[in-house]
């Protein structure tokens, strides 16, 4: 069984009984992809296998490896030669991680609640600045009345989707909701009173929860009929429990003070004004209102981004999956990252670039991201495919990593960036060798904690003073120092970077 850090830093309460069974037992070997494991340190996280080609740009990558059999997950920050940086907290799932910018400070924002096959989650927004605390948790509380779900008679303490999670330049907060609610579905082959899962976002004030913003594409059904869908009604649509989920909205973009809104099963890009009216649609497979260039088409795309807005201009960026779960197998295509010039007034849509990987074709069936780099680079994460690949500016691929196994190992998006992270925690010890005499193996990590150059170790007998031995330099995430005859009392000191000169707790030295 594939096993995502089981006694983590927290365990759900929901998870309790697991945690505290696998604490007492060594890991189980996973069939699906093996975990890093290490001695100083109960985190367990999938191995990032990297190949490098060429010159990557700077920056950690941020992913979420989520187990879709367990349903576990975890933010986790790595390197890019396949160390780990930083672990977060396992939660029945996480979605929507990314670093960002509020109030100007690096944070990292990661969505936690409740997922299961549906395709959508009903939780909320975590906001934790560099040093891993929990800045701010943005709710949308509400009732069954008011967000009606599948799960009734179940409520939840917040109804945010997993899908979004936008900071924009106002310290506002863009996410997506999803509503069981009814339709007339004759058009589509189904019940008059049928049922749907209403696709819409909120624009939230973070530090107040105030909303600020909703729009439901529901309330627009005159104008997004329920015929632009592209996934088969399938039998759904016939109760609350099983509801069509049509229109399925999974990226928000505010840009100005228009909203660039990807509906991934209508294959179609809208601009929302701010009072909510639909100004155009750009339609991946139709064009919608606009006429597509020769390869301007698209579907099932994930996380479209403003890369430039003007008046009559608008550069947009997307993950083309070009495939969903329901494509059948012969008529899969391979996953794109594209760029679109639009013309706004003359409505035509241009391709300007298209990246993939041509010599192992991804087809990835859901999830994604596109992330612009510097130097014409481009990072995508090939969401349902445990793929993280970065491509130059000639669009030849000069990074790519695996999670995991494709499709039981998930990250929904992924992010290359900067990061300072100094968590509030010290250092994590194991000294091994309880001979007073004899060798003593020293393992030392620290979790989140970046720019850590050395480690200074101070050791004594039993009784002694503690005094500095030895200057190691830091070797990935867990560094292993054998020293002679050390003494049974360690502690070892962080050297280098904003965490320089934290200690560890003394430890003494066991057998192990
Ligand atoms: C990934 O790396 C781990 C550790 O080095 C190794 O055991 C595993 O076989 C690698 N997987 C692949 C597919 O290369
Ligand atoms: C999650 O889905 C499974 C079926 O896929 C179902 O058996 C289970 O009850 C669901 N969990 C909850 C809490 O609804
Ligand atoms: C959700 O749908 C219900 C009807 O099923 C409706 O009463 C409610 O207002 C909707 N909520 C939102 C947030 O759109
Ligand atoms: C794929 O297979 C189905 C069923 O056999 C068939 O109807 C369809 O035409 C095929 N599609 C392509 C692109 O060959």
């Amino acid at each position: 069984m594939q096993r995502f850090n089981p006694f983590g830093i927290s365990c759900l309460a929901t998870l309790l009984t697991f945690c505290l069974a696998s604490a007492q037992s060594a890991p189980e070997p996973s069939p699906l992809w093996p975990l890093q494991t290490f001695q100083s340190t109960n985190i367990q996280t999938p191995y990032f296998n990297v190949t490098k080609k060429g010159q990557t740009e700077p920056g950690y990558i941020f992913f979420s490896p989520r187990d879709t059999q367990r349903k576990i997950g975890h933010p986790a920050i790595f390197e890019d030669n396949g160390q780990v940086v930083w672990k977060g907290p396992d939660d029945a799932s996480t979605y929507g991680f990314k670093p960002q910018l509020l109030d100007g400070k690096p944070v990292i924002v990661s969505w936690f609640g409740y997922v299961n096959d549906t395709g959508f989650g009903l939780g909320s927004m975590s906001i934790f600045d560099s040093s891993y605390e929990r800045i701010h948790e943005v709710t949308l509380p509400g009732d069954d009345e008011y967000f009606k779900t599948i799960y009734e008679p179940k409520t939840f303490p917040s109804y945010m989707d997993n899908h979004e999670g936008q900071i924009t330049e106002q310290g506002t907060i863009v996410v997506t909701v999803v509503n069981v609610t009814e339709a007339d579905l004759r058009p589509v082959g189904g019940p008059e009173q049928g049922w749907v899962v209403d696709g819409g976002f909120y624009e939230i004030d973070i530090k107040t929860n105030e909303v600020l913003f909703r729009w439901s594409a529901r309330e627009h059904i005159d104008e997004i009929p329920v015929t632009v869908s592209h996934k088969p009604l399938g039998g759904a649509g016939t109760s609350s429990k099983d509801p069509w989920n049509y229109i399925h909205i999974n990226s928000v973009f505010k840009s100005g003070d228009s909203y660039i809104v990807s509906s991934r099963y209508s294959c179609t890009i809208f601009l929302i004004s701010k009072e909510g009216e639909i100004v155009w649609r750009l339609n991946g497979v139709d064009g919608g209102d606009f006429e597509l260039g020769p390869g301007a088409n698209f579907c099932y795309q994930h996380e479209v981004r403003v890369e430039s807005h003007t008046v009559d201009k608008i550069t947009l960026s997307t993950h083309n999956n070009e495939n969903a779960d329901f494509t059948p197998a012969n008529e899969t295509k391979p996953t794109t990252g594209i760029i679109l010039d639009l013309d706004l007034t003359a409505k035509k849509a241009t391709l300007s670039r298209s990246v993939w990987n041509a010599q192992t074709p991804v087809i990835s069936r859901a999830q994604g991201s596109y992330q612009v780099l510097g130097n014409g680079h481009v990072l995508m994460g090939q969401g349902a495919i445990p793929v993280i690949e970065e491509y130059d500016a000639n669009g030849a691929i000069v990074m790519n990593a695996r999670f995991g196994i494709d499709n039981k190992v998930t990250s929904y998006r992924a992010y290359r960036s900067a990061w300072v992270g100094t968590p509030k925690t010290k250092p994590n010890v194991k000294a091994c060798g309880a001979d007073p005499d004899g060798k003593v193996v020293v393992h030392v990590s620290w979790n989140g904690a970046t720019d850590v150059q050395f480690w200074k170790i101070y050791a004594s007998s039993d009784s002694g003073e503690l005094s500095e031995i030895a200057t190691v330099a830091k070797n990935g995430f867990e560094t292993r120092i054998e020293l002679e005859r050390a003494g049974s009392k360690i502690v070892v000191q962080s050297v280098g970077g904003p965490n320089d000169g934290v200690k560890s707790d003394v430890v003494m030295a066991e057998n192990c």
